[in-house]
């Protein structure tokens, strides 16, 4: 798919599509005034007649528009304007993509809208560019007969008076941010026959190559002579070895490094504390945060950003057999402290045990894990909303504020110390389960922060953002690429301090 922006009015605009955004209770703007006449008068009394209100999402369709080059008007809800940000623009635009995108078509042209409240033009650029691209691919990944089709080209029109450089600069992270997320989905979308950890690592060695980033693929061997007897301990119910792959960019000025780790688990069926059917049929997704970091590290990268980056995936299938783990099995981690295992299907954080203190030895300044570690998480906040745990208020508010400008949501959750009380073990140095449901996402959070020593660390459970169970009118079901969009605003804002 080709990107590209031009400046000029809109009834010149050559498409097979042209997308215009209109805000709710308020006149048209004067993109859709210069329109040409006669459309505009067509649109107003459509919208006297209420078939066009403005509201969210809402999409309309015109055919054959007169008076105007595009062939096809498609005329997309934004909302209302002092609402808009980066997640509503975001979403208009992929609502637009996804209703056009189950025909091919040349070319979709999408109409910059003016006057966004306190949003500048690069940053609707890349709301809407980003949004575009995720609105243009389903999860269909395997079908004979494909039901959506990207177009060849997706073209952004600002008006000539538009500054010419900001817009560009959007567009062309627009660009870059769009293709990563969507990257990230593809990988959660992978059947888990396809993708595990050995095929995760190729494509994280074949995503990274010629950009400057250095990667390197550890096997079970090296897992093995480097003691990480958490991550084994998971992966040994599999006939799939585990892999741990650490990604490093080192383009910034300050010495400091921004530490990624992601949660890789391939598949997780529960081990021997096997999952019911239900809970087992999306767990390709357990992979998730894996997928974000492997996908930030490429689009910071590509942007070249002046940031220092470690990333660690952590790649294992968590499987039962007759060598995976047991129920009271002790694991020793590479830090040494013991993890008593009273439940195997608690295994994202035994894996992240030894990943976290890889990261740390690396002198990691801050770190960020990712990991769709719990479902209690979900209970929590719901299905769409990341849980947010760390040992640092001010690295939190951090990552809180980067997913904010991202368009992301998260909400903290407290670390309180009563929580600790809730991991000890009899036998070992903690146990893997809280022993209750209650707090189950804050006590797998209490597990991690037993590894990553002093070091400003904020933990995101994103459980339920993850994966989308069904279609929205802004999205399609499965992976969605979540929070890629949040590290690399995090990147974008680290060097220096
Ligand atoms: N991968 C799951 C968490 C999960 C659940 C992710 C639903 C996405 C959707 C994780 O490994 C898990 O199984 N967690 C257990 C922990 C429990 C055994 C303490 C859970 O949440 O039930
Ligand atoms: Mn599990
Ligand atoms: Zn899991």
């Amino acid at each position: 798919m080709e990107h590209s922006t031009q400046f000029s009015t809109l009834s010149e605009v050559e498409a097979d599509w042209l997308i215009v955004g209109i805000w709710e209770n308020e006149e048209f703007t004067e993109t859709v005034h210069h329109l040409n006449g006669k459309l505009a008068n067509a649109l107003n009394r459509l919208k006297q007649a209420g078939d066009i209100t403005g509201k969210a999402n809402e999409v309309v369709t015109l055919l054959d528009p007169q008076g105007i080059v595009a062939r096809r008007l498609l005329v997309i809800g934004l909302g209302k304007r002092d609402m808009a940000d980066r997640a509503s623009l975001n979403d208009a635009a992929s609502a637009a993509a996804r209703s056009i995108t189950a025909k091919k078509h040349h070319r979709l042209a999408f109409a910059l809208p003016e006057g966004v409240s306190e949003q500048e033009w690069d940053q609707v650029a890349l709301a809407i560019g980003v949004g575009l691209i995720q609105g243009c691919y389903g999860p269909g990944l395997r079908k004979n007969q494909q039901d959506r089709f990207p177009p060849d080209e997706i073209l952004l029109v600002a008006p000539p008076s538009a500054p010419e450089e900001k817009v560009r600069q959007g567009a062309e992270r627009s660009r870059i941010e769009g293709e990563a997320v969507q990257f990230a989905r593809e990988l959660v979308n992978t059947p888990p026959c396809d993708l595990y950890p050995e095929t995760f690592a190729r494509r994280a060695g074949d995503a990274t190559t010629g950009l400057g980033i250095d990667c390197e693929v550890f096997d079970e061997k090296w897992l093995e002579a480097e003691r990480m007897g958490a991550l084994l301990g998971v992966a040994r119910g599999s006939d799939k070895p585990p892999r741990l792959v650490v990604l490093r960019y080192r383009k910034g000025s300050s010495g400091r490094t921004l530490g990624f780790v992601g949660k890789g688990v391939t598949f997780d069926s529960g081990g021997l504390s096997l999952k019911t059917n239900e809970q087992m049929v999306d767990m390709k997704c357990d992979m998730a945060g894996a997928a974000a970091v492997l996908a930030a590290v490429v689009a910071v990268a590509e942007l070249r950003l002046p940031v220092n980056l470690l990333g660690v995936l952590a790649l294992v299938e968590n499987l039962p057999s007759g060598r995976a783990v047991k129920l009271g099995d002790v694991l020793t981690t590479r830090s040494s402290k013991t993890i008593e295992v009273l439940n195997t299907d608690a295994e994202g954080r035994l894996i992240l045990a030894d990943a976290l203190t890889y990261a740390v030895e690396q002198k990691v300044d801050n770190l960020v894990d990712l990991a769709t570690l719990t479902g209690a998480c979900m209970v929590a906040l719901g299905a769409e909303v990341a849980g947010l745990m760390g040992n640092n208020e001010a690295w939190c508010r951090r990552v809180l504020a980067a997913a904010q400008r991202a368009g992301e949501r998260a909400w903290q959750l407290p670390m309180f110390s009563l929580f600790d009380e809730m991991i000890k073990s009899k036998v070992a140095d903690m146990r893997n389960t809280g022993g209750t449901r209650y707090g189950g996402a804050i006590t797998a959070a209490k597990l991690l922060e037993q590894f990553v020593g002093n070091v400003p660390w904020a933990h995101l459970d994103i459980a339920g953002p993850a994966w989308a169970e069904s279609d929205s009118a802004t999205r399609d079901a499965g992976g969605t690429g979540c929070f890629v969009r949040t590290l690399v605003e995090l990147a974008r804002g680290y060097n220096g301090d």
